[in-house]
């Protein structure tokens, strides 16, 4: 049986979580395979909202088993805090929750170096959301991280402080003077793991080769977007994972042979939360109407997100990295009234026009090129078929399966997973 695969093509904040809410009925199991808290993945059903960092968003359905891939890395506090949430909600999380074993750990000392990393930055920081994923996966790389495999062994501890211990120099080597309380942190670390250590570890990628084989349904869940790519995206203003279709192969342990569909979420207009460039970005009215209409805040950090309009050159190059087989289009009710909507179809860069994406987006080398197109009036958050889009609506639609070439098989017109619309 084939393993579907989920993610974003942007910048992050498609509204993966909603899909994945919608899509669950359909699978077995739901698999998330890179990132971390720095993730937030909004849902929203029966007039409750609910934000997941880590946990793979099929949690509240009662079918399907949730798995947290070996690609992930999990800081067990806030861990603790989503299963505590999830509590209040009377979801039974430990019947249908699985931790791989080789998931790395974010420890305290871990977030503090990125808080130190970033202010040693200056101008020039990236904007992190500081859960301290850059520094864990540095040091899963580096060969030197504690996977969650590693709280079953006696030793565990030992090797934290050894850990722990080297963090704590390369604190002081940033000289940021970031104050924190390490033996409070720890506390609440290691009464958070202990609450992990309730739950099922496994080794995942053997759990889901025998899944395959017994014939049942797997969507790999995404985080953050293709633009974020540690490999692909705007690099050095990315995050420290594989976000592309790549990743879901490395971070779950499944072959490549075995995906199928893979599923491309994009919003109707751009935004991105952090530094870096981004070709589309609009300093005006229209900007700031996306942000209000469209409530573009972090759901993890609150920052308040740039907004800018749709840009083809980045989407189509996402579509490509990621082979991507559907599209699914979010927030196209963030889009009713404007009069006029502007579409990026080729950048100008180095005096000659160009549709793909340069190695330098940043925006002395590179002026989007727009089509414009008539906007529509009609409020869309109340529609439940296709057949009552307005003709504008359709005709954007249209053009962008043209352009991407890939069909547009979603189209989501508010937070609600009712406010979703299949073609
Ligand atoms: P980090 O992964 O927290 O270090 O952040 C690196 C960059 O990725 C920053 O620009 C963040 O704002 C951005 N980023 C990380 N996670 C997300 C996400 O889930 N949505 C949107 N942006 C994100």
């Amino acid at each position: 049986m084939a393993v579907n695969l989920l993610l974003g093509l942007q910048w992050g904040d498609e509204g993966k979580g909603k899909i994945v809410d919608v899509l669950t009925k359909n699978y077995d199991i739901i698999a998330r395979f890179q990132g971390g808290p720095n993730a937030g993945h909004t849902l929203e059903f029966d007039g409750i909202k609910h934000v997941l960092h880590t946990i793979p968003s099929g949690i509240f359905h009662d079918k399907a088993v949730n798995l947290v891939g070996n690609g992930v890395v999990i800081d067990p506090v806030i861990f603790k805090k989503e299963l505590d949430n999830l509590a209040k909600f009377n979801i039974d999380y430990k019947s249908k929750l699985l931790i791989s074993r080789k998931a790395h750990l974010i420890l305290p000392t871990h977030r503090i170096l990125d808080a130190a990393s970033e202010a040693s930055k200056g101008k020039a920081k990236i904007g992190s959301t500081l859960k301290g994923i850059g520094p864990t996966y540095m040091d899963k790389t580096g060969r030197n991280g504690i996977r969650v495999g590693d709280l079953e062994l006696s030793d565990w501890k030992e090797r934290y402080r050894t850990l722990a211990n080297k963090h704590e120099a390369m604190i002081d080597f940033y000289d940021a003077k970031i104050e924190y309380d390490l033996q409070e942190l720890e506390q609440d670390f290691f009464e958070a793991v202990e609450t992990l250590k309730s739950l099922t570890f496994i080794d995942s990628e053997e759990y889901l080769h025998q899944a395959q084989k017994e014939g049942k349904k797997i969507l790999a869940e995404g985080a953050q977007g293709s633009l974020l790519d540690i490999d692909f995206g705007t690099y050095p203003f990315v995050t420290s994972s594989n976000t592309t279709a790549a990743g879901a192969c490395t971070g779950l342990g499944v072959a490549p042979n075995k995906i199928k569909e893979v599923f491309g979420i994009f919003k109707a207009y751009t935004t991105r939360v952090g530094s870096g460039p981004f070709p589309t970005e609009l300093f005006d009215e229209d900007g700031e109407t996306m942000g209000r209409v469209g409530n573009e805040f972090g759901a993890t950090t609150g920052r308040p997100r740039r907004c800018g309009w749709l840009d083809l050159v980045a989407l189509k190059y996402a579509v490509h990295v990621n082979g991507v087989t559907q599209l699914m289009m979010m927030k196209g009710d963030v889009l009713s009234g404007f009069e006029t909507l502007k579409v990026c179809t080729a950048y100008k860069y180095k005096g000659e026009t160009i549709d793909h994406l340069p190695y330098n987006i940043e925006p002395e080398n590179v002026t989007p090129i727009y089509t414009e197109m008539k906007g529509w009036s009609e409020d869309l958050t109340k529609m439940s078929d296709k057949s009552q889009f307005p003709k504008e609506l359709n005709e954007y639609i249209e053009f962008l399966e043209k352009e991407l070439e890939t069909p547009i098989t979603i189209v989501s017109v508010g937070p609600d997973r009712t406010q979703t619309i299949h073609r």
